[in-house]
């Protein structure tokens, strides 16, 4: 289609300090999701003219661009509303009691999560697995490496360089910690409900 579009972030550049600087907002919204979108149609245009032409001497290349700058595009999406000036605290309501339930506790699902941030190369995602019908945490590399297929993420946590380096330096787990005051629970919960319905 190629045609896709950048949202404005859901709240002012500024909204989410001191957990996240408006400078580091500012250029991981503007710059960085931005590279994806231009990316992501780019790639689709290309598909689209070697479809027509015959000629799929790019098609590979563009194709791993899709599911790279597709992903990326996706995820900092879910990432921007899963974060607000009003957030922090614990999930309630059934998103709480799932947790309990496929985590043992959300103190259990958090260490594990922390942990998946620790080390991903992208992102750590909490998502629901409609195959297994449970909750489950991935570590993901880039925008779509290790990502479990199906599966649909609920709360998106980028620990790419170009998210906290500016605020944190390599002091990856202070950022991680200033992401917890800032989740919204609330978006986390309606992304859980739109989803399990449909498998459940
Ligand atoms: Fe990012």
């Amino acid at each position: 289609m190629s045609d896709h579009e950048l949202d404005p972030l859901p709240y002012d550049y500024d909204a989410l300090e001191p957990h996240i600087s408006e400078q580091v907002l500012t250029w991981h919204h503007d710059t960085h999701h931005q590279g994806y979108v231009n990316g992501l149609n780019a790639a689709e245009e290309t598909l689209a003219e070697n479809r027509e032409s015959g000629d799929h001497g790019s098609t590979a290349g563009a194709l791993g661009n899709v599911t790279h700058n597709g992903s990326g595009h996706y995820l900092h999406t879910l990432f921007w509303n899963n974060m607000s000036p009003n957030g922090g605290g614990e999930p309630d309501g059934e998103l709480a009691d799932r947790i309990a339930e496929d985590f043992g506790s959300y103190e259990a699902w958090k260490a594990e999560f922390e942990a998946a941030a620790g080390a991903a190369g992208g992102w750590a995602l909490l998502v629901y697995d409609p195959v297994a019908k449970q909750l489950r945490n991935v570590k993901v590399d880039k925008h779509d490496q290790g990502a479990l297929w199906g599966a649909h993420p609920i709360l998106a946590l980028d620990v790419w360089e170009h998210s906290y380096y500016h605020d944190y330096g390599p002091a990856r787990g202070e950022f991680i910690d200033a992401f917890f005051e800032v989740v919204d629970w609330d978006d986390v919960a309606d992304n859980y409900d739109n989803v399990v319905p449909r498998f459940e």
